[in-house]
């Protein structure tokens, strides 16, 4: 599939400008450049001012760690974190750093303990992070060993605020963040709880992949409703995406960082598609049948005008309610040229054997080789050796120009643009022509 692997790492020079060469080009609404996706500067800028300033992360589902004890590594941007559950129900989120020389200290994905102890020198932390226990402290025979004045309370782990909502666990560097609903908006919480209603989840699998492209790629994906029909041929065939179908791309309205990709099904299996909109698009095939039609069954299960709603939750979470299948999935930047996905797929509780084994079934849809998911991947690749090894530098962002915020239609690229532009202003980005 990846068949250009064997040049990855090569990028030119040129596209890996540093912080004082990147000015945003004159027109800035319609345009991107491609040290956004390059520059290694640029990305550094990002884990400071967007992964570690004001911004709630997505850490964990509180389904994952039911119990006292339970705990799971988890990243905040790049930085790896333990998410654990105390003695006393609460979740605590801290680096998985140790105190001492730095060793990631948690080594396994999930589990259940009383303490962390790290295996270079085995100091130990509790299931707050708080440094409990440090071999030898007092030497050997009084010989060696701490200083009289140390005291374990100054040298825990970094410890992050905690907040949740309705099992949905989120993580802030920042004493700034606002709270999750101020920060999140009403009409994103709003759809957040159609998926996130208070119901205990359950968790039904993980998948985990890496993406060779830029992390900001993957919100652009899901504010850019322009390629659904077009890469997408499985949606358009079976009814699931079509022109004229009714559709909302929205974004936050005050800062458009956060936004949605949602869409009503018509019942049928199989879509009606106009000739003149099944000539724009090349991949549409009449012929394709499904052989097993309860692949793209809905069944009504929320209290939402949508069957389908992709939620992007600025800036590492995506909500995905497509039909009857749901998860999550969190964007782990991993350099400019790489990210990784992790996905989580669940459903609830008091859900039936059935509506489990049709939860799986329609999970198909997504993951890393999902009908759906595999399309955007292999996408996201094609963009972005497109742009680290090219010799112009210019993304042409003009569909529905200068609008911004919740599009008009599905042919459109506002959501993207809003999003740039409270980017820049986040990354203090200037812009060409434009007084300092
Ligand atoms: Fe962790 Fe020394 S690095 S105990
Ligand atoms: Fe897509």
């Amino acid at each position: 599939m990846f068949q250009s692997q064997a040049v990855i790492g090569i990028t030119n020079a040129s596209k890996n400008l540093a912080l004082e060469q990147c000015i945003w080009p004159e027109d800035a609404l319609n345009n991107i450049p491609d040290w956004v996706y390059t520059s290694q500067a640029v990305y550094d800028l990002e884990i400071e001012r967007i992964f570690r300033g004001d911004t709630w992360n997505f850490v964990a589902l509180e389904a994952e760690i039911p119990n006292p004890g339970d705990y799971k590594r988890g990243y905040v941007g790049s930085t790896p974190v333990v998410v654990a559950r105390a003695e006393d129900k609460t979740i605590s989120v801290f680096e998985n750093r140790c105190a001492h020389r730095g060793a990631e200290f948690c080594r396994s994905n999930q589990g259940n303990t009383k303490e962390f102890v790290c295996p270079y020198h085995q100091w130990s932390y509790d299931l707050k992070g708080n440094l409990q226990g440090i071999p030898f402290k007092r030497g050997v025979d009084k010989v060696g060993g701490m200083p009289a004045n140390f005291r374990n309370a100054d040298h825990g782990t970094r410890q992050l605020r905690v907040t949740t909502r309705n099992g949905v666990v989120f993580a802030t560097y920042s004493d700034k963040t606002p709270s999750l609903e101020e920060y999140m908006t009403k009409e994103i919480v709003d759809e957040f709880d159609v998926t996130f209603s208070g119901k205990t989840l359950k968790i039904l699998g993980y998948y985990r992949n890496e993406l060779p492209c830029n992390w900001k790629m993957y919100h652009e994906n899901l504010k850019d409703p322009y390629h659904a029909t077009l890469l997408h041929s499985f949606l358009v065939v079976f009814g699931l995406l079509v022109p004229g179908i009714k559709a909302r791309v929205f974004a936050d309205q005050e800062h458009g960082r956060h936004g949605y990709m949602a869409s009503a099904k018509p019942q049928q299996t199989y879509a009606t598609v106009s000739d003149d909109n099944k000539a724009e698009m090349r991949s549409f095939d009449e012929n394709l049948k499904l052989r097993d039609e309860r692949f793209v069954e809905f069944v009504q299960e929320f209290n939402s005008p949508w069957s389908a709603c992709m939620m992007t939750l600025w800036p590492n979470l995506i909500v995905q309610r497509e039909m009857n299948t749901l998860g999550v999935r969190q964007i782990i930047p991993n350099g400019p040229h790489s990210m990784i996905m992790q996905w989580t797929m669940f459903g609830y509780e008091d859900d039936t054997p059935e509506m489990t084994s049709h939860r799986l079934r329609q999970g198909n849809l997504m993951g890393p080789a999902g009908f759906l998911g595999l399309e955007d991947n292999e996408a996201l690749k094609f963009v972005q050796d497109g742009l680290r090894r090219s010799s112009t530098d210019n993304n042409v962002l003009k569909l529905d120009s200068d609008q911004l915020g919740t599009t008009r239609g599905l042919i459109s690229e506002s959501c993207i643009r809003s999003l740039y532009a409270y980017y820049r202003g986040v990354m203090d980005i200037p812009v060409a022509g434009s007084a300092a």
